[in-house]
C-alpha cells in the first residue's frame, strides 16, 4: 500500500519545513481573509502566479471586500479582469459577491455545502477556502497536487479520468495536516510548481526525496499518465481601428453569453463610409489553442450604428474603464503607438 501512514507523517512534516523555509512571498499569503482567498484561488485556477500578482492587488485595491464587488457595475469588474482571460471567472466571483451579501450578509461561510452552493466555487475552491482561510482540514486536488501525489505514492492516474480524480481526493484527504491546513495545500501546491514540475522535475533538490516511490522506481517521467496536449491551431483575423473625426472609436460588444461575455472588441469588418484603410501592422495573440495572427487596420469613418444594435462609439478617456478584450486593447495600443510617434513628429514640427 503506497499511502502509509509511516511516509505520511514524514511528507507533511518534511514538505512543510521545506514550505517555511522557500516558500514564494506572494500578496495573498499575507492574509487569511476568506475573500482575498477566493479571489486569489480564482485567479489562480487558469493563470500563472506571475501573471496573477499585479492584477490580484489591483482587483483588491479596486474591489476591497465582498460588498463592494457584489455593488460594483459588471463592466467595471470585467476592466479589472481584462488580461486574465476565461472571463467567466470573473461573472462567477461577482455573482459569488452578490449571493455572499443576499444569503449570509456579506460574510463568507466555512461551511462546505455553503461554498459550494456560490456560482463558481467547486470542489477545489472550497477547500483552499476552507483550509487557508478558515484552517479547516479539508484537502484541495489541482494539477500541482495530482501529480505530487501519483509520484511520491507511486499512484497510477491520469488527471482527465474521473475516477482516478476521485482517488486522489480520497488521497488528499488523508494527507491534508490536521493542523497546518492551509499551509499543508499550500506547500503541495508550491512543491508541484517549483519542484516537481511536469517537465525536468528537480529530484535532486527536493525536500521528500528519500521517500519518493516513483524515484526510487525510476519512473518520475512516467507518473502521472501524462495529458495528450491538444496541438495549437494557427488562425488568421483581421481587426480595424475606426475612428470619427471627434477621435472616438466604434467597437463592438460582444454578446450576452459565450466567450469574453458583454465585452468590447474592435470590429473585424469595414463598415460602409470609412476611409481606405491603412495598415498598422500585426501582432501575435493566443486564446486558448488558437494562436493567431492578427493584422490591424486604421480608418476614419463616418459609419451609421443604426441598425446595429452591438455597435459603440467609444470616446477615447473612456476606453481605459470599459472591459476591452485583449486582443482590442493591443490593437488600440498598435494604432496609438504609431499615432503617438505622429504626435511627436507634429510637436516637433512646430517648434
Ligand atoms: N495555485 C493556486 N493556489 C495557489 C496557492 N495558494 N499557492 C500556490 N500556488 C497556487
Amino acid at each position: 500500500m503506497p499511502t502509509q501512514p509511516k511516509h505520511t507523517a514524514y511528507l507533511r512534516r518534511a514538505l512543510l519545513r521545506w514550505y517555511d523555509a522557500n516558500k514564494r512571498d506572494l500578496p495573498w499569503r499575507e492574509t487569511n481573509d476568506p475573500y482575498c482567498v477566493w479571489v486569489s484561488e480564482i485567479m489562480l485556477q487558469q493563470t500563472r502566479v506571475a501573471a496573477v500578482i499585479e492584477h490580484y492587488k489591483r482587483f483588491l485595491s479596486e474591489f476591497p471586500d465582498v460588498r463592494s464587488l457584489a455593488e460594483a457595475p459588471i463592466d467595471d469588474v470585467l476592466a479589472q479582469w481584462s488580461g486574465l482571460g476565461y472571463y467567466r471567472r470573473a461573472r462567477h466571483l461577482k455573482a459569488g459577491a452578490e449571493a455572499v451579501m443576499e444569503r449570509h450578509g456579506g460574510v463568507v461561510p466555512s461551511d462546505e455545502s455553503e461554498l459550494l452552493a456560490l456560482p463558481g466555487i467547486g470542489a477545489y475552491t472550497a477547500g483552499a477556502i476552507r483550509s487557508i482561510a478558515f484552517g479547516i482540514p479539508a484537502p484541495i486536488l489541482d494539477g500541482n497536487v495530482f501529480r505530487v501525489v501519483a509520484r511520491f505514492f507511486e499512484v497510477e492516474g491520469a488527471w482527465t479520468s474521473t475516477k482516478d480524480k476521485k482517488q486522489f481526493w480520497e488521497i488528499a484527504g488523508r494527507l491534508v495536516s490536521q493542523q497546518r491546513p492551509g499551509d499543508f495545500n499550500q506547500a503541495m501546491m508550491e512543491w508541484g510548481a517549483m519542484i516537481c514540475t511536469p517537465v525536468s522535475p528537480g529530484c535532486s533538490g527536493c525536500p521528500v526525496r528519500a521517500k519518493c516511490g516513483a524515484l526510487a522506481s525510476g519512473r518520475v517521467g512516467e507518473l502521472p499518465t501524462p495529458r495528450v496536449k491538444e496541438k495549437p491551431i494557427a488562425a488568421e483575423r483581421t481587426l480595424y481601428v475606426l475612428s470619427d473625426k471627434a477621435g472616438r472609436l466604434l467597437m463592438r460588444r460582444r454578446p450576452d453569453s459565450g466567450r469574453m461575455a458583454g465585452m468590447l472588441d474592435l470590429l473585424d469588418e469595414l463598415p460602409a463610409r470609412s476611409s481606405e484603410p491603412e495598415s498598422l501592422g500585426s501582432f501575435k495573440h493566443s486564446i486558448l489553442n488558437k494562436r493567431y495572427e492578427v493584422t490591424v487596420y486604421s480608418s476614419r469613418t463616418e459609419a451609421s450604428t443604426r441598425g446595429r444594435k452591438n455597435w459603440e462609439w467609444i470616446a477615447r478617456e473612456r476606453i481605459a474603464a470599459l472591459p476591452l478584450t485583449t486582443m482590442a486593447k493591443k490593437g488600440i495600443r498598435l494604432a496609438q503607438s504609431i499615432s503617438l510617434f505622429q504626435a511627436g513628429d507634429e510637436a516637433n514640427e512646430a517648434h
